[in-house]
């Protein structure tokens, strides 16, 4: 696989790179435009900065939420090209289109060093085709913008979309210094876990997290889960869960995997159960066991954070997917600041896996160096743990 420093080797000055990025940011709710958390800016910064100084002309491309093929005001990237002017201390071209007539006249008057943002690629149906022939005639257009294509967009690499699968078999192709770092850690994880190993797990759906946990099983001296998939566990040992969130056609799944675990799933003991999902409903602690009709868990109890705390805390190795509760109100914060808290002080390799939990880290102000990495994708870390083929590292490869 070729990298971005053999492009960087192979001279770059007043060449046009296409580079795709995961920009996917989550926004402020309450706030319009505003960007919560600009982790995933920040992350593909050293490779842009490499190919500016270098004098490359910089087509940046990303994807931003799910928007459905078609421009939609809601998810244009225009935000993110402002924080990324700032971030880069030069200002960044920002182009109305993808593909388009803004994009080609704006690639065009690039000059060398200059950093061009194209708008948001999911704004074609080209880019999530299921049809090789649409999603190829989308890549042949993206391609034709620039003479290399580097892929830092680790983020993304579980996708088999245009501007990460087909448009490396357009264009001479490169890692960047993200995707390959991410690769590099999830390896190390996956092939040469020192043990102990935990795995903490959290997130609201059993079903979105199943076959990581079938993978997993066999390799962790223990998984710990939390955040709304727990309930459906905790209702296959026969709890009853109130209002809580419930995957009913999994309750027989998690109780499968339960008995294959033979106690080395460990399930929270209390939880913070609420009279309804709102910052200020009314709401107390309760045993797992006793979770009253109606009410929800949102959050982890202290007692169970405890009790993950001292698992983690033996551990030589943690991989951590999924808040442990609705970390965005205050007062089902605790459960993820708790554990977070307890990885960062382990005496070993933590993995941050995910945009969600890596954001929940920096939402909560927890220092980040005390992480051995944050990875910037979710999907992407859990396929590759789950030892899935990942189509973005697969066209780099090939
Ligand atoms: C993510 O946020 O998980 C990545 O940006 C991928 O986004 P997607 O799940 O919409 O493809
Ligand atoms: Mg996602």
């Amino acid at each position: 696989m070729k990298t971005l420093d053999d492009l960087l080797g192979e001279g770059v000055t007043g060449r046009r790179v296409l580079v795709r990025a995961d920009l996917n940011v989550p926004f402020d709710k309450n706030e319009a435009g505003r960007i919560s958390d600009d982790g995933r800016i920040r992350a593909v910064l050293p490779t842009l900065i490499a190919l500016r100084d270098a004098g490359a002309r910089v087509i940046l491309c990303s994807h931003l939420g799910r928007p459905k093929g078609a421009p939609d005001p809601k998810f244009t990237l225009a935000p993110v090209s402002a924080r990324l002017g700032e971030l880069l201390g030069t200002p960044v071209v920002f182009a109305e289109d993808t593909v388009g007539d803004s994009a080609k006249a704006a690639a065009d008057a690039l000059t060398d060093g200059q950093v061009l943002l194209l708008e948001n690629l999911r704004f074609n149906a080209g880019e999530t085709s299921k049809d090789d022939a649409v999603r190829g005639a989308f890549a042949d257009e993206l391609a034709g913008l620039a003479e290399f294509y580097v892929d830092d967009a680790f983020g993304a690499v579980h996708r088999k979309h245009a501007s990460v699968y087909d448009v490396a078999a357009r264009l001479p192709h490169y890692a960047g210094g993200l995707v390959l770092k991410e690769v590099e850690v999830l390896r190390k994880v996956t092939e040469t876990p020192e043990q102990p190993y935990v795995v903490v797990l959290g997130g609201s759906k059993v079903s979105d997290k199943l076959a990581v946990i079938q993978a997993l099983l066999p390799k962790v001296d223990k998984l710990l889960v939390g955040g709304g998939m727990c309930f459906t566990f905790l209702k296959a040992q026969g709890h009853e869960v109130g209002k809580s969130l419930l995957e009913a056609e999994m309750i027989s799944t998690c109780a499968d995997l339960l008995e294959q675990a033979q106690g080395r799933i460990v399930l929270p003991v209390d939880v913070v159960a609420a009279t309804e999902f709102s910052a200020d409903a009314e709401h107390s602690t309760v045993a797992a066991d006793a979770i009253p009709a109606d009410r929800l868990g949102l959050d982890i109890g202290p007692k169970s954070v405890a009790l993950f705390a001292e698992t983690i805390g033996s551990a030589k190795t943690v991989f951590w997917n999924g808040p442990m509760g609705v970390f965005e109100l205050a007062p089902f914060a605790a459960g993820t600041r708790g554990v977070a808290e307890a990885i960062t002080k382990i005496d070993g390799f933590s993995v941050v896996g995910g945009g969600d939990s890596a954001a929940a880290v920096r939402t909560l102000g927890i220092d980040e160096s005390g992480f051995g990495h944050i990875s910037t994708g979710g999907g992407a870390s859990l396929e590759y743990l789950e030892g899935k083929t990942l189509p973005g590292v697969s066209a780099l490869e090939s």
